[in-house]
């Protein structure tokens, strides 16, 4: 019982992107809610791009411009909302949520 590796159970905790036993992210399930409590006011249909709609989503962020899996951490979709500069931000577990899910592959999971 040493081991850190039941943190993620508590839901607000923040997970280790690097951590190679890191939960699964579901796109559906963890990231999409998140654009939807704090994004969508503006990156709608018709609104500022990407549309980050649950709709749209995860076709919005299916190109090199927003995510990539090789350099994850330099992902638009990871540092625009970065805690510096203006724009709306994550909180520290939402970014690491994102960030393990670009990790995992980006996948429509
Ligand atoms: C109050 C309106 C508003 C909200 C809320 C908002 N954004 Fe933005 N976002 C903008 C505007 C305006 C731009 C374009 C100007 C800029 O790049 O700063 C932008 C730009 C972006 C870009 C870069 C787009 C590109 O193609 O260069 C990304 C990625 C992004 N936002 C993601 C998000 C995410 C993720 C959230 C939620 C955590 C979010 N935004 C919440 C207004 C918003």
């Amino acid at each position: 019982m040493s081991s850190c590796t039941y943190n993620w159970i508590v839901e607000e905790e923040v997970i280790d992107p690097g951590d190679p036993d890191a939960p699964d992210i579901s796109f559906s399930v963890e990231i999409t809610p998140i654009f939807a409590s704090k994004c969508t006011g503006c990156h709608q249909p018709g609104g500022q791009t990407p549309d980050l709609t649950a709709a749209n989503a995860y076709n919005s962020l299916n190109s090199s411009r927003y995510v990539n899996t090789s350099a994850p951490e330099t992902s638009l979709i990871y540092t625009k909302p970065s805690p510096t500069g203006s724009h709306v931000k994550y909180t520290e577990a939402e970014a690491a949520k994102v960030l393990t899910w670009i990790t995992q592959g980006a996948q429509n999971n």
